[in-house]
């Protein structure tokens, strides 16, 4: 273990007064804390040492699906945090030197067999440790209290009433407040030295705590239904764990680039830009880095929406002043879907063929050391969390970060770390054009997946011309941010109408608009009937072989966001 143990922090502490390494805050900085916490006599062995200047709070993830949550809601206190399976070794963890640890929730049981239990080591480190729900199991269990599975299930908003009123968690907060429950077992006896400082009408220890700022909380204070949850937290980070919130993204630029810097050197890299947020904020970053020895590619799969790859060329050409290599692939790909009308083939056909472009190019440049992605968080959190989830393919999604595997490049993905919002937050402090930023996702297989049945260029001109028009009246309606995705799909259904004393046979046209916060659930839109007859009424006038259209109204489940 590396962590210093408290008779080397004391020794150390002896040497100096005032702690001086680059690392440390200062003494006087620790002292007007623990001063705030009223308890300074009764923690001496927490000091000032262990507090690294880069603020890193561990998340301890025990496979709870709102673990990510909690890291969302440490963020939001401009305070750095990463989530490590409960089996991590600590000397992994110690490296990141935590100025706290939060226990997450998960679906165990302390007392089954195989139940995950983290190493009973992180008590011992005079760090402050946060265990909510299943987390508050696992301190209790591991410091000698008792969990019994409770006769009622508690789920559900219940009334907290805070007893220790004066307890630094509870800075600011009321007497008594809404929070969200959701347990089955409960702590019956706590361990030896905490105390309840808290309840709820059927948890007498609803919050527990001891004076070594180990503390257990039974519900969940990172869920939008625990309304004072986020000041839980700004307690627990600022006034527990000492943090000053200087995550933030001038900050992350700065280290960023250094970091790109030395892991780059002089060697080449390359990018594929696809005109989204992430790999548009990833290449700008790196090129500020290394300047042209990064070149990005935009490959024009001919599945783009109306005037789209003129935009982002000159977006990244003339704003961002990037190296770019523009390659117009459009044929290639048509030539792939002739025919072809089964949605996974479709996608299939197209990663495929985007690989065999990108390597065609990318060989041309010569020797290249890095591919640049623009990987975030989530991402790197479904591959490394407890229990991996996504069994099953719904949909095999393409972008470009899925890029070839057998071209032996090493990786750069500045923003693995990030969330979508901390990436929209950086990209304003590289200076990028805000329209690029908040521009709504748009999937890899562009509108060949909103087209249903074969892709044909009549058909990719039809639903160009509906989903500019879609497109033009949500932005007028000023609703494009407040909304994940709007946008038009071509059914291949066609219907009689009748315009003049004609009748017509055209083809039907779907609107789809969507509110969500990260795509894996969405709700769908309630627009304003006048923007939605507005809609309507444009695209059937102003598209030809277009005579009716129709809103879709289903959530993401059952329905996905894309049609296929
Ligand atoms: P679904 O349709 O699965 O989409 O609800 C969820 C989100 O992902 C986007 N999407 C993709 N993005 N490559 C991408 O880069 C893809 O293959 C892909 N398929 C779907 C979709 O637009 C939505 O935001």
């Amino acid at each position: 273990m590396t962590m210093p143990s408290i008779n080397d922090k004391q020794k150390t502490i002896s040497h100096s007064h005032r702690v001086s390494t680059s690392d440390d805050i200062e003494v006087s900085t620790y002292l007007e804390i623990a001063k705030g916490l009223k308890i300074e006599q009764t923690l001496p062995e927490i000091k000032p040492l262990s507090l690294a200047k880069r603020e890193t709070i561990i998340i301890i993830d025990f496979g709870s699906q709102y673990t990510m949550l909690i890291a969302r809601r440490i963020r939001e206190c401009h305070v750095y945090c990463e989530i490590v399976p409960y089996n991590t070794p600590l000397e992994k963890i110690a490296s990141l030197k935590p100025r706290g640890f939060i226990l997450s929730g998960g679906p165990s049981s302390v007392y089954a067999s195989n139940a995950p239990l983290p190493s009973e080591n992180i008590y011992e480190q005079h760090i402050p440790v946060m265990g909510i729900c299943y987390g508050m199991q696992v301190i209790t269990h591991q410091l000698g209290g008792q969990v019994l599975p409770g006769e009622l299930n508690e789920y559900g908003q219940s009334m907290l009433d805070i007893s220790d009123t004066t307890n630094p968690l509870f800075t600011g907060l009321p007497n008594t407040l809404p929070v969200w429950m959701s347990h089955g077992d409960h702590v019956i006896d706590m361990p030896p030295g905490f105390k309840a400082l808290a309840q709820t009408e059927n948890s007498p220890i609803a919050v527990m705590g001891n004076n070594k700022h180990i503390y257990g909380l039974q519900f969940h204070p990172e869920v939008a239904h625990t309304p004072h949850g986020k000041e839980i937290f700004e307690n627990f980070v600022y006034k527990i764990c000492a943090c000053k919130g200087n995550w933030t993204p001038a900050r992350f630029k700065t280290e960023s680039i250094a970091k790109i810097k030395k892991q780059v050197g002089n060697e080449k890299v390359i990018c594929a830009l696809s005109g989204g947020v992430d790999s548009a904020v990833t290449a700008t970053l790196i090129h500020l880095a290394i300047g042209d020895n990064l070149t990005c590619f935009f490959i024009n799969n001919g599945l783009l929406r109306r005037e789209e790859a003129e935009r982002i060329l000159d977006t990244f050409k003339r704003n961002l002043k990037l190296n770019i290599v523009y390659v117009d692939a459009s044929e290639r790909f048509l030539q792939q879907l002739s025919g072809v009308t089964d949605p996974e083939t479709k996608r299939k056909l197209i990663g495929v063929e985007f690989i065999n472009v990108f390597e065609e190019e990318a060989t041309k440049l010569g020797q290249i050391a890095f591919l640049a992605q623009g990987t975030l968080y989530p991402d790197v959190i479904e591959s490394t969390t407890v229990e991996t989830k996504a069994a099953v393919t719904i949909k095999s999604h393409h972008n470009v970060g899925g890029l070839p595997s057998n071209m032996r490049l090493r990786l750069v993905e500045p923003l693995r770390y990030l969330f979508k919002d901390e990436v929209r937050e950086l990209g304003l402090a590289l200076g990028m054009p805000e329209d690029l930023l908040w521009r709504q996702p748009f999937p890899g297989p562009g509108l060949a997946i909103r087209i249903i049945g074969e892709v044909t260029k009549e058909k990719l001109e039809i639903l160009r011309g509906a989903d500019w028009i879609v497109m033009d009246e949500i932005k007028k309606a000023k609703l494009y941010r407040q909304l994940w995705q709007s946008f038009a799909v071509l059914t291949d259904v066609k219907s009689v109408g009748v315009m003049g004393d004609y009748r017509t046979y055209g083809y039907l046209i779907a609107i789809r608009a969507v509110k969500s916060n990260d795509a894996m659930t969405a709700d769908w839109a309630r627009l304003p009937y006048d923007l939605m007859a507005r809609i309507s009424d444009r695209i059937v006038n102003e598209v030809p072989n277009i005579n009716r259209v129709v809103y879709d109204i289903t959530s993401k489940p059952p329905a996905t966001i894309e049609w296929e």
